[in-house]
Formats: structure tokens, C-alpha cells, sequence
């Protein structure tokens, strides 16, 4: 619906307002490294993204490149090369912006095997950025949340919104944030890009105060379309009042 009102607005080429995030202060969930995932293809993408969350007011970006065993076999070694190398660009291109990189891990058992020997990219401190399959319910969950913690990280579920399997059973949410889980919302997913079922859960979850963090999962340059043109979206002025974790992220 967002695309089509988006779309509509273009067409007409009426003059609409960019939204300003900068109550957020920090991203902590996208994919702007060039070429290890299914985010920015090209450094010129990544920098056309990097520059424009700069404008929308972020003044630090922590990148989140999958990793995950079946499709992106990325290593912390390989994210903080490509970092590097993205650093050194946005120097030349005189974008002056703070940008680390952590990783989304996709719990699998080469995740677990990284957790075993200590090697996570944090975004925060201990905090472990990690995300389930869209189509089938994890086993062991709460066994896996406990695994992680017991190894000294403090788990951030991303997007818990997308996973529809939870949306009956609402009730995993809750036990998730008992047991010391955090929650992070995409934004997206309140603008209803991925459906009215996943806006819906977002909405629910954010009315319940279940969310610690709030991110762009920014991929692409239409994901950046919506997010900087968001402003005129009832949630947006939700967002901006609700006490999420990010202003920490640059202390
Ligand atoms: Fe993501």
C-alpha cells in the first residue's frame, strides 16, 4: 500500500517531505557492504544508501551483512575487509558518517558452531544480532536463546514481526523478552512492505512495549525510498515517541 501511495505521489510529482530520523541516532540493522549478501551490489549503491541515511539524520550506521550458512557463507574476516573498504571510499567521497559492521546471524548449526568458539561480531557490547528461517518454526528455541547466553552474549531477535508461525502464539514473544531475549522492529514491516499480517504484528508488539531496538534492514534503494519518505505515516510519529535502545548505541 506504502509502494502504491509512493508510486502515486512520483506520478503526480508532487513535492513531498523527506523524513527526519534523527531521533533514532543510530542504525543498527542493514545490508550496505557491496557484494556479500542481498543488500547493496555495487559500492555505488552502498554509498547512494550510506550518504542518504546520513540526510535522513542517523549519525551512526552499525551494518548487519547475513550470515548464514546455505547462502552467504560470510566470516567476520570477510564484513570487516568489506567495512574497511567502504570506509575508505566514503573518505574519498568526503562523507563523513560513523560505520561499523556487526553481522544478522541466521541460527543455524555453523551458528552455533561460531557461538561455541566465541567469534560473534556484537553490535553493542555483548549484543548478538540473529534471525530465524521465515518458514519453519525453530526447534529448541528457547534451549538456543538460553546456549547464547550462557556464553556470555545477550540475544537480539530481528524482525520477530516476519516470523507469521509466532503470530498465533503470541504468548513466545513474551517469554522471549522473560528469558533476557531483546526485540528489534524493521521499520519496513510498520510501513506494511511486507504485509498487512507483519504490519499488524508490529503494531502489536510496539502498542505492548515489547521492542528494545528499531531498525532499517535497508537493502536496496527502494527500501531507502520508503524509509526517507515515511514521515506522513501515522507510525512514524509512533516511532519517534517510543523509547528505544538505539540513542545508546553512540555511548
Ligand atoms: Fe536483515
Amino acid at each position: 500500500m506504502f509502494a502504491k501511495l509512493f508510486n502515486r505521489k512520483k506520478e503526480t510529482n508532487l513535492e513531498f517531505e523527506k523524513a527526519d530520523w534523527s531521533f533514532l541516532v543510530a542504525d543498527m540493522h542493514s545490508h550496505l557492504i557491496p557484494g556479500i549478501d542481498d543488500g547493496a551490489a555495487t559500492m555505488t549503491d552502498s554509498l547512494s544508501m550510506i550518504r542518504e541515511l546520513k540526510e535522513m539524520g542517523f549519525k551512526k550506521i552499525i551494518t548487519t551483512p547475513h550470515i548464514k550458512h546455505d547462502h552467504y557463507k560470510n566470516t567476520s574476516e570477510i564484513i570487516l575487509k568489506g567495512l574497511n573498504d567502504v570506509r575508505q571510499e566514503l573518505k574519498v567521497n568526503e562523507i563523513d558518517i560513523d560505520i561499523h559492521a556487526a553481522a544478522e546471524y541466521f541460527v543455524d548449526d555453523v551458528f552455533m558452531d561460531m557461538l561455541e568458539s566465541n567469534q560473534l561480531l556484537t553490535i553493542h557490547k555483548n549484543e548478538v544480532l540473529i534471525e530465524f528461517s521465515f518458514m519453519f518454526e525453530p526447534v529448541n528455541l528457547m534451549n538456543t536463546i538460553f546456549r547464547i547466553q550462557t556464553k556470555g552474549y545477550r540475544p537480539i531477535l530481528a524482525h520477530p514481526e516476519r516470523y507469521v508461525y509466532f503470530h498465533q502464539k503470541p504468548e513466545v514473544y513474551r517469554e522471549l523478552k522473560d528469558r533476557g531475549c531483546m526485540l528489534q522492529l524493521n521499520t519496513l514491516s510498520l510501513f506494511g512492505y511486507y504485509g498487512k499480517r507483519e504490519q499488524q504484528m508490529a503494531e502489536e508488539l510496539l502498542e505492548e512495549r515489547q521492542y528494545d531496538y528499531c531498525g532499517t534492514d535497508m537493502h536496496h534503494a527502494k527500501h531507502c525510498d520508503i524509509i526517507k519518505y515515511s514521515s506522513g505515516h501515522k507510525a512514524f510519529k509512533q516511532l519517534k515517541l517510543y523509547p528505544f535502545r538505539n540513542v545508546y548505541l553512540t555511548k
